[in-house]
């Protein structure tokens, strides 16, 4: 059993310890990765070799460039990821895998323990606290899980942190695993339900600050932390009215009913049907807001740092305003002055300019 005392610590985390992220290919891992460089620690990431696909080449090279030292191999071969762990001295480990990979981190906690190297492991949580929340199928299977990786980590003694980020600050998509890399709606809106249930939008590269933040501070040490910082706290309509101002125009809203969410839920697709369970869970059942911080093993990100402001859903939403733009100013070439663009006198300089594009 790894070496934490009976009163919960452990030798500190360095603020140049180690790191090794896994699963810095993926979507939450490569903002934990950036995160982790920038913070000046020296970073490795595991990268398993048969990658097959242009994207992630493209973000394991611009890890590399940016300081990080790649480690082919993969968290199923437990012997490897001993050998890795001690080699490099690893302090911390920071896990980010998706799907397959939340079960394979079974060897992973088994390497952990055996490197005394380590001083704190992050399993891949980056959502709800799941063991309070209680989605129907098929998202109750993969918070099943990820519970039994935790009860996992606390048996062995590996000390931990549990990163529960809440969603990631974008408009969010019932059918898309990573709405942060669509755009929002520039046609209709789909609100679930009556639209007044209120969730957690952070951003993905406040996700990696946070999370970053949190590996080195004795507070954190195994402990759950909620991110819920107040000024992120929107309801669908309130999402909606936001970035109806951002882009100028008011876009019809459609409504999907609890049955429809539950109904796409019980189709059994993947991954579509994993993520119509959690959005029923968030904007219907409100698994974000449902609780109160009252375990012993909860801390809240915003008392922790206080000082650290968190990007706005606004700001989010103007960098989304910017890649419109963006995208619109790479394919079309100028409009003459007298095209028919809808324009709205009250909006700013860049939502006229997406008026006028995207009507
Ligand atoms: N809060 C939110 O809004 C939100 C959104 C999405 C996900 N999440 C959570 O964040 C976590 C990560 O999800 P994700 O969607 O970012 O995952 P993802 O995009 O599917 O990426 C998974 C990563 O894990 C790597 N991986 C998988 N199995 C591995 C293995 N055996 N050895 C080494 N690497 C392995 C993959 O490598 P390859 O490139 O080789 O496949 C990839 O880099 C999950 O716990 C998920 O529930 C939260």
């Amino acid at each position: 059993m790894k070496s934490t005392n009976m009163n919960g610590s452990s030798p500190n985390v360095s603020e140049t310890g180690r790191t090794i992220v896994i699963g810095s290919s993926g979507f939450i891992g490569r903002f934990v990765t950036e995160a982790c460089l920038d913070s000046g620690r020296p970073t490795y990431i595991l990268v398993r070799s048969s990658l097959n696909s242009p994207s992630k080449d493209s973000t394991i090279k611009f890890l590399q460039d940016k300081g990080a030292t790649i480690v082919y191999g993969s968290i199923t071969d437990k012997e490897f990821i001993e050998n890795v762990l001690r080699e490099h001295k690893i302090e911390v480990v920071i896990s980010a895998v998706g799907g397959e990979g939340i079960m394979e981190q079974l060897n992973l906690i088994e390497a952990i323990k055996n490197v005394d190297t380590v001083k704190r492991f992050l399993p891949s949580e980056f959502g709800h606290d799941i063991d309070r929340a209680d989605p129907v199928e098929p998202g109750l299977t993969m918070y099943e899980q990820k519970r039994k990786i935790r009860r996992q980590i606390e048996m062995s003694g590996v000390p931990y942190t549990y990163i529960c980020c809440n969603s990631i600050a974008a408009w969010p998509y019932h059918d898309n695993t990573h709405p942060a890399d669509v755009l929002p709606p520039l046609d209709r809106f789909q609100i679930y339900g009556d639209g007044t249930v209120k969730a957690y939008f952070v951003a993905g590269t406040d996700i990696g600050k946070f999370t970053i933040m949190s590996i080195n501070d004795d507070r954190t040490l195994n402990k759950t932390v909620h991110f819920q910082p107040s000024s992120n706290l929107l309801n669908m309509n309130e999402m909606a009215s936001l970035w109806e101002e951002k882009i100028g125009r008011t876009l019809p809203r459609v409504t999907i009913t609890e049955e429809d969410l539950l109904q796409r839920a019980q189709e059994m697709r993947f991954p579509q049907s994993v993520v119509a369970a959690l959005t029923h869970d968030i904007f219907i059942n409100g698994c974000q807001i449902n609780f109160i911080l009252d375990k012993p093993t909860d801390v809240e990100v915003c008392s922790l740092y206080p000082d650290t402001a968190f990007q706005t859903i606004y700001e989010c939403f103007e960098d989304f305003a910017k890649k419109i733009l963006d995208n619109v100013k790479a394919v079309s070439k100028p409009e003459p002055a007298s095209n028919n663009a809808t324009f709205v006198p009250t909006a700013k300089p860049e939502a006229l300019a997406i008026t006028a594009i995207c009507t």
